[in-house]
């Protein structure tokens, strides 16, 4: 009898039901059970055991330094280069014909990318980048499409020991800018565009515009995807295949500091600033090639391994790049989205290359959901053998869903919960060893110390929720904030002192396991997306005809929440309307990018405060998901509340 089955018989909830390992999974899965003993007995020596995976050219004096808190300092003394052990250990191995790529264009086009070719790519990459003066510790921007030449440049910067800072494709110039800013990257990589939706979408204007004030940029590389027009500034901008595809294919290593950084990635906080998230080399790689391995239960000789996720997150980091190419992974990468030209493209793909391993999100997966079961029906998906989830809590229903339609009730399923400053998997279920929950993230991974405490610290008991904290330092951790050692302190390691603070709400159920509840600050997650309410408050404000703006994470069924403004507007803008929304809503992309349009903004008279003039965003939450509003004992002016929700019959928020 199939689990399916036996759950209808039993009547249980999606929620109640179990899936333990099949007993052949468990029996060949590469870490066991006894992991998380030996694991827990000595943290520092289980991390030092498994770091003997890579490639180390000095092997390291010390392998955890604690003794400056939160400043963490892992195998101390220890020397790697990054890209080396991406690629040319693997060539030297005998690996060099292994596919490390097989690479989908949105339109059809197609590359298969063995090691040795990598390899070669890369090299090229890195004389360019020294004949261009990039020195170590330069940062390098880069601003791409999902093709490998993004691929190439990260690990090129990775070979020289110049940090790079990808700024993922959709966000505008503006952002860009702020972010070439910050880290003071002294070159861009680009490309004339890429294909998203059918058609060829521009990245290259948003570089000349970010540059434009910037003139501290001085060389703009730039990859011909699309071969449409684009501007071009002689003396600034070069051809990547007029400079890297004539390099010599023979480049050198050096070996760095296993704490020299690696690279840079903004992500959302509390504030309208972006943080700039600081991984370093020996523990973040470490981070992400042990725990491919231990949770995506990698068989790198046969598995075909897909993150379906965008290069420009962190996911994509430790999951496309880092992670896979230290196993020797063969890879797929997909350029474009799950719909062109057919909603059966995903599914496709799979059967095309044989696909062993699927990672992607759950707004993804609710979407696939919503185009009905028989999409993914005309397609063979029995190479399938785990498929793993990332960015937000899934719900039951969509990991039943998952598990039964892509799955097929044989692959587990795994539910990873991790952050950008984490750098690696952090909570999740091991695959041949935990019964998985829909909806639960399991347990800390083995060498991970996590808890669950509530306001004063303490930690909760079993059935208690709270807030999810780390306890003790781990290899891929972030260092710091980038150029801003007090903000890391105060954003991670204030609330409770002496552990890093995640930023979510979660609960330990009846067993002990963790159940994540979402953000607890003001950051919200649209569809797997972190986004901060201050960043778009920050925009919105900065068009002049808003006085005021609040902003919220509503939940939505798809997306998991969506953004809805609030804003009062200056009397110049006359009475509001459908323009001046639509106006808002362009300017929000404009300022951060088009993922962070709000899907309704309402326009209002007033916004309800506290006495002490602090928003209660809480409320507006209430009326975005038109629920009744909550307690108001607080307000300051008990009638705004009435006076917001009349407001919200008369002013529908567009949606394109
Ligand atoms: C959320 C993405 C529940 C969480 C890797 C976290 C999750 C934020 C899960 C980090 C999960 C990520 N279950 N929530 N499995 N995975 N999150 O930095 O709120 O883009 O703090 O990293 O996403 O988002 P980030």
């Amino acid at each position: 009898m199939t689990e399916t089955t036996e759950a209808a018989l039993s009547n249980l909830s999606h929620e109640e039901r179990r899936f333990p390992p099949s007993e052949e999974f468990a029996a060949n899965a590469n870490v066991k059970a006894d992991i998380y003993a030996e694991a827990a007995k000595d943290r520092p020596a289980f991390w030092a055991k498994q770091a003997e995976r890579l490639t180390w050219s000095k092997k390291w004096d010390q392998v955890l330094d604690w003794s400056n808190p939160p400043f963490a300092k892992w195998f101390v003394g220890g020397q790697l280069n990054v890209a080396y052990n991406c690629l040319d250990r693997h060539v030297e191995a005998g690996l060099g014909d292994r596919v490390a790529y097989y690479f989908e264009g949105e339109p059809g086009d197609t590359r298969t990318i063995t090691y040795q070719q990598l390899t070669d790519m890369v090299c090229q990459a890195a004389n360019t980048l020294e004949e261009l003066g990039v020195k170590t510790g330069d940062r390098v921007a880069i601003y791409m499409p999902m093709i490998p030449e993004t691929i190439v440049a990260m690990l090129a910067c990775a070979r020289i020991g110049a940090p790079h800072t990808v700024v993922f494709g959709g966000f505008s110039a503006d952002a860009l800018g702020t972010r070439i800013d910050d880290c003071q990257a002294k070159i861009v990589i680009t490309a004339d565009g890429g294909y998203r939706r059918g058609a060829a979408s521009a990245l290259k204007p948003a570089v000349d515009e970010a540059l434009s004030t910037r003139p501290e940029v001085t060389t703009v590389l730039v990859v011909k995807r699309t071969g449409q027009d684009i501007g071009w500034t002689d003396g600034r901008d070069l051809w990547w295949h007029d400079t890297v595809e004539k390099a010599s294919a023979s480049h050198k290593p050096e070996a760095f500091d296993s704490e020299h950084p690696l690279y840079v990635m903004y992500t959302s906080g509390t504030t309208g600033k972006p943080k700039g998230i600081l991984h370093t080399s020996g523990g973040y790689l470490l981070g992400c090639s042990y725990t491919q391995w231990e949770v995506f239960d990698l068989k790198a000789e046969t598995d075909v391994y897909w993150t379906a996720a965008d290069i420009g997150w962190v996911t994509g980091h430790s999951y496309i790049v880092y992670g896979p190419l230290s196993n020797a992974t063969t890879s797929v990468m997909y350029e474009g989205t799950p719909d062109t030209p057919h909603k059966g493209r995903w599914w496709e793909i799979i059967d095309k290359y044989k696909v062993t391993t699927l990672y992607c999100a759950p707004t993804t997966i609710r979407t696939f959901m919503k185009w009905g079961k028989e999409v993914p029906e005309k397609y063979s998906l029995d190479t399938l053998k785990l498929i793993g989830s990332v960015g937000e809590p899934i719900n039951p229903e969509a990991y039943i869903w998952y598990r039964d339609n892509i799955g097929h009730d044989k692959a587990p399923v795994v539910d990873t919960w991790w952050q950008t400053e984490t750098g690696s998997l952090m909570i999740s279920p091991l695959p041949g060893v935990t019964a998985g929950k829909p909806g639960a993230a399991m347990t800390a991974l083995p060498g991970i110390a996590a808890d669950v405490v509530d306001a004063a610290g303490d930690s909760v008991p079993n059935g208690g929720g709270g807030y999810l904290v780390i306890t003790e330092p781990w290899p891929s951790m972030l260092r710091t904030i980038w150029g801003d050692d007090a903000r890391y302190k105060e954003t991670y390691w204030s609330k409770f002192p002496g552990v890093y603070f995640a930023g979510d709400g979660a609960k330990k159920d009846e067993d002990g396991d963790i159940w994540l509840l979402g953000r607890v600050d003001d950051v919200m997650n649209i569809s797997g997306h972190r986004l901060s309410t201050t960043e778009i408050e920050s925009a919105l404000v900065s068009n002049p005809k808003v006085a005021e703006a609040a902003v919220v994470g509503a939940s939505d069924e798809t997306t998991g929440q969506a953004v809805v403004a609030f804003v009062i507007l200056r009397a110049e803008a006359g009475d509001g309307g459908e323009h001046i929304v639509k106006e808002l809503r362009d300017h929000v992309a404009k300022q951060i990018g088009a993922i962070a349009k709000p899907r309704q903004i309402m326009v209002v008279t007033e916004l309800p405060k506290t006495r002490s003039g602090k928003i209660m965003r809480r409320l507006l939450v209430d009326v975005a998901e038109n629920r009744p509003v909550g307690d108001v004992t607080t307000l300051a002016d008990s009638g705004v509340m009435d006076a917001i929700r009349t407001g919200m019959e008369t002013n529908s928020g567009a949606d394109d």
